[in-house]
């Protein structure tokens, strides 16, 4: 039986996969065809704050607005506490404040759930360890898993069909020098959610079959550029494991091409960049906005080329 406490309360940091998660081989527990390996954003995430409500229903708070019960966020943070609430009656009052800022275009999902997730283990005393916290996380939103931990994080897709062998695991390699800049190419809302956009892909895209073998050894390529700090390989990897999946979305149908114009134009610059000599490579997401990986030495540059980057430094405390 669950017992509540007074209040949970986690903060979790948002990550960026060097290896993306995309296709899931179930979809109601959210198991991933793939494995995918991420680097966590330090101090950008989610802090949330879980009580008992005093209105008599769930209530759900987002960066201090209150979330009317039928929005889609509202449901979707309701459904997941009842996955741990048991019979208990009692409802909630769940408070997130998400400091990723938001004209860089970063989804929050990733840190909303897993910082959900660990207060809910602090209000319900569910003891969970971080592994099995990972795996609970996993089920609000897949990329979740890693936002559990720290650092490098590898998502294991695991084998089972109850899904608890599907969890994240830390790596435990800091590499101090790297860098993550969020460059702002539109804030325009996405219309297709990498739910609606994975599940169209794995059904309609021919080139979705060499998606896995493509992310598998991507994988194993990242293993080694993190175990050797090798900067060229970890941004080569990074870099063409994101375009491979766009390349998937691209030839769905309807196809999916999450790119605007102002994409383009920032990954040419990037190309330009590096064919003057500056180490540096992008990353994507399902969305239009861009993500750079480089490292401390070439900040200064780097702002110079993208002068509204935001810079984090996922393993400096
Ligand atoms: O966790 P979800 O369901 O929001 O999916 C995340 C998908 C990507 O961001 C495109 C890739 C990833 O691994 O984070």
């Amino acid at each position: 039986t669950v017992v509540a406490g007074e209040r949970g309360e986690a903060f979790a940091p948002s990550n960026i996969a060097l290896c993306k998660y995309w296709g899931k081989r179930d979809r109601e527990l959210n198991l991933p065809i793939n494995a995918s390996l991420s680097v966590s954003l330090a101090h950008l995430g989610s802090h949330t704050i879980v009580t008992e409500s005093d209105t008599g229903a769930d209530r759900v708070v987002l960066n201090g607005i209150e979330q009317s019960t039928d929005s889609k966020f509202a449901r979707k943070v309701v459904e997941f506490v009842s996955l741990f609430r048991g019979d208990l009656q009692q409802p909630v009052l769940v408070s997130t404040e998400n400091n990723i800022p938001t004209a860089a275009g970063l989804a929050s999902s990733a840190s909303g759930f897993a910082a959900l997730m660990l207060a809910l283990n602090q209000f319900y005393n569910l003891n969970l360890t971080d592994i099995e916290l990972s795996a609970c996380a996993r089920m609000g939103s897949g990329s979740a898993s890693r936002s559990i931990f720290t650092g490098f994080v590898e998502w294991q897709m695991g084998h089972r069909d109850d899904g608890m062998d599907s969890h994240a695991i830390v790596l435990d390699k800091p590499w101090p020098d790297l860098r993550i800049g969020l460059v702002k190419v539109t804030t325009a809302e996405k219309k297709v959610d990498s739910r609606a956009g994975m599940q169209r892909t794995v059904e309609s895209a021919h080139l979705y079959q060499s998606w896995p073998l493509q992310a598998a050894a991507d994988l194993e390529k990242l293993h080694l550029a993190i175990g050797q700090q090798d900067f060229m390989l970890l941004g080569e990897t990074a870099e063409q494991n994101a375009l491979s999946m766009h390349a998937t979305m691209i030839a769905s149908w309807p196809p999916l091409l999450y790119w605007q114009p102002e994409s383009v134009a920032a990954m040419h610059k990037v190309w330009d960049l590096r064919a003057q000599g500056l180490q540096v490579y992008f990353t994507m997401d399902a969305g239009p906005n861009i993500k750079l990986l480089f490292q401390q030495q070439d900040e200064a540059a780097l702002l110079e080329a993208f002068p509204e980057l935001e810079v984090v430094a996922p393993f400096s405390s």
